[in-house]
């Protein structure tokens, strides 16, 4: 089988990172007889330094012709100063968009040796395996009208949070269908309370939830999960939410495994997917050859498993990170007070070294 991949480092620690997951992919070629071709595109603030804008035209095109897209990460405080449109997060944004990406995944499972590293009790965490099934391609993040209106001495900033039935009803699906692969769970989280466009999510999930009879489906006020997700994270197994809410609670669902530099992500569209870690360019790090690459690792086995359709090949991707990690070896970030280190590469060797 031929895949061609299309790999967007971006800017931070996201070049260090996804060349570790290309090395790890690259073994897993080997072993099971797969041709990989990787073509590289710019992204972010990288894009914006090159060629002026943070999504360029030659990325977009290499789009259609790609099986599946590795990111690294964007952002940094060089562009933070940059207007709308131009900021690296637009880019990121705007290929969202562009593949139609409308379900994240989000998993954020606590492994065994990294128990430790969780900076909450053990009793709360050990055993936790959720994912969180973020809509990705509505809500707030896109609403119009938005913008800065500037009427005499005052200016007033707005975003409009809006949800049509049909954007609903397609990432509930992709929730209930993931459930049956897992333990037959959907939390579904929104402000119902105080929100209409949150009022129809509810209404729309608790429709389509009669279709999976087989799935247990409750609902939670988003503070309320915000606060189970630290008390109680083991009644989690599916977590659907809409596009704000999903961002803010997955960066708390990470740091309860231990580290955000441990959590993949996948974000599926109908047509090519992209795969990168939950956290971000981590600019004060970047380029000290310290940062954590597993989350990009991770990324690339949900790759595999998801547009390449190994699961066997995706699996050994992951055990062989369990395996690293139960040998001991840890990048700063899941490291002990004391606790000896590796860096980036020497993390990515460790992995590749065991598929
Ligand atoms: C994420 C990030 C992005 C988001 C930013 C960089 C636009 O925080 O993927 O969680 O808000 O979606
Ligand atoms: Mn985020």
């Amino acid at each position: 089988m031929n895949y061609r991949i299309l790999v967007l480092p971006g800017d931070g620690v996201g070049p260090e990172v996804t060349s570790e997951a290309i090395k790890v992919l690259n073994r897993v070629a080997e072993r099971n007889q797969l041709t990989l071709h990787y073509e590289y595109a710019l992204i972010g603030g990288a894009a914006y330094d090159a060629v002026g804008v943070p999504l360029p035209k030659e990325t977009m095109a290499l789009c259609p012709g790609a099986d599946a897209v590795l990111l690294g990460a964007i952002g940094g405080p060089q562009w933070d100063q940059l207007g709308p449109g131009l900021r690296p997060e637009s880019g990121l944004l705007g290929i969202r968009a562009h593949l139609g990406l409308y379900a994240n995944l989000r998993p954020a499972k606590v492994s065994t040796p990294l128990v430790e590293a969780s900076p909450l009790k053990r009793e709360v965490v050990e055993g936790v395996d959720l994912v969180i099934v973020r809509e990705l391609a509505g809500g707030i993040y896109y609403g119009t009208p938005r913008g800065i209106i500037e009427d005499g001495p005052q200016k007033t900033g707005i975003n409009t949070e809006i949800y049509r039935t049909p954007e609903i009803e397609r990432i509930a699906h992709a929730a209930f269908q993931l459930a049956r692969k897992r333990r037959r769970k959907v939390t579904s989280v929104d402000k119902a309370n105080v929100l209409e466009s949150s009022q129809l999510w509810r209404e729309t999930v608790t429709r389509i939830g009669r279709e999976y009879p087989d799935v247990a489906l409750d609902f939670l006020y988003v503070d309320n999960c915000a606060m189970q997700l630290v008390t109680h994270p083991r009644r989690f197994d599916v977590v659907l939410t809409n596009n704000i809410f999903g961002d803010i609670l997955s960066d708390e669902a990470a740091v309860i495994t231990g580290s955000i530099g441990m959590l993949p992500s996948a974000s599926l569209g109908t047509g090519t997917a992209l795969y990168e870690p939950v956290h971000g360019s981590a600019p004060d790090i970047a380029g000290k050859g310290i940062a954590n690459p597993l989350a990009t690792i991770l990324s690339a086995a949900m790759m595999v498993e998801l547009s390449f359709q190994l699961p066997e090949a995706a699996g050994r991707i992951v055990s062989a990170v369990e395996k690293v990690l139960e040998e001991g070896y840890r990048t700063a970030d899941i490291a002990s007070p004391g606790q000896p280190t590796v860096g980036t590469v020497e993390m990515g060797d460790l992995v590749a070294e065991r598929i």
